[in-house]
């Protein structure tokens, strides 16, 4: 017995990094889970792990730079599942080309960092809603980031989506709640994925000889000093989208080992 038996769910980006500790998240609580990637050999294999452990998941193959996937994905869902119950919008991109200011960034980096981490969210979103109305409501959980709230140097295009998704997600609350549809958001701090992986690749101007050292410091950063792991954040969001938290929308949740709790003066040095 599971907390989300037989309900279905669509993750998106759900093959690798904190989409993939989701995916698996929802199916170990019973659910039966879309994951919809644009990347067929991972997702492939992300459901392959969910089945044989006795889980029900599906690959759907969708690019979420493309409006018209999003349809897509949902349509898919119903016509395997029946239906939609939740929505953990999780894509999300950030090139080491969009590390620029704003004078750097191009119209190309900008709309494509936009389209895949804030307009499909809205999407998914539109065409989610109405099949969720009609089960008789439904939770959307959307992945921003601690980046949504405050910034680092040189993130225009990404920070500007995330603070978006925040912004989304307090909207669709609003407009929904009275139909039994919950959204809320986590922002996760540093988790251990391939594009943190890529961006400590970027920060070292290739592969560092010691990745295992490189995610270590990056993990001193928080109080809890250690780096997060998509289950961390998986686990939330499975919470997030149960009864247990049915008080609950329109919030987002920092999964971050207590980095935002922590002022900007303190000294970065102290673990212990
Ligand atoms: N890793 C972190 O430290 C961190 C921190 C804060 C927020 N986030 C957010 O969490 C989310 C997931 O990040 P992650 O680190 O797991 O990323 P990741 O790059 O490790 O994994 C992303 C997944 O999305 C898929 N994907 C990428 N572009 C796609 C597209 N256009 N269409 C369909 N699938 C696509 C990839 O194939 C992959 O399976 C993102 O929204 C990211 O901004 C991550």
């Amino acid at each position: 017995m599971g907390i989300h038996d037989g309900k279905a769910v669509i993750v998106t980006g759900g093959a690798l990094g904190i989409g993939g500790g989701a995916s698996r998240g929802f199916a170990e609580e019973g659910a039966r889970v879309i994951v919809a990637d644009k990347d067929p050999h991972a997702g492939h294999q992300t459901v392959d792990e969910i089945k044989a452990k006795g889980g029900d998941a599906t690959f759907v193959q969708a690019d979420f730079s493309f409006s018209a996937d999003a349809k897509r994905v949902v349509e898919r869902a119903v016509a395997i599942y029946g239906g939609v119950d939740f929505v953990f919008n999780n894509v999300g991109i950030q090139p080491r080309t969009s590390y620029t200011n704003a004078e750097d960034t191009t119209e190309d980096i900008w709309d494509a960092i936009m389209s895949v981490n804030l307009k499909s969210y809205w999407l998914m979103a539109k065409y989610a809603i109405p099949e969720m109305r009609s089960r008789g409501g439904g939770v959307i959980v959307n992945n921003a980031s601690v980046q949504g709230q405050q910034s680092a140097p040189l993130v225009t295009a990404y920070a500007a989506s995330k603070g978006g998704v925040l912004s989304l997600t307090r909207q669709l609350s609003i407009d929904y709640a009275r139909q039994n549809i919950r959204v809320l958001a986590v922002c996760p701090g540093s988790i251990d994925t391939p594009l943190m992986r890529d961006g400590i690749s970027g920060d070292s101007g290739g592969v560092p000889d010691d990745m295992e050292a490189a995610i270590d410091i990056a993990g001193a950063r928080s109080p809890i000093a250690r780096i997060g792991t998509p289950e961390d954040v998986a686990n939330v969001v499975v919470f997030l989208c149960s009864d247990k938290a049915s008080f609950m929308t329109g919030e987002f949740v920092n999964v971050d080992g207590g980095v935002m709790a922590q002022g900007a003066w303190a000294d970065l040095s102290r673990t212990k």
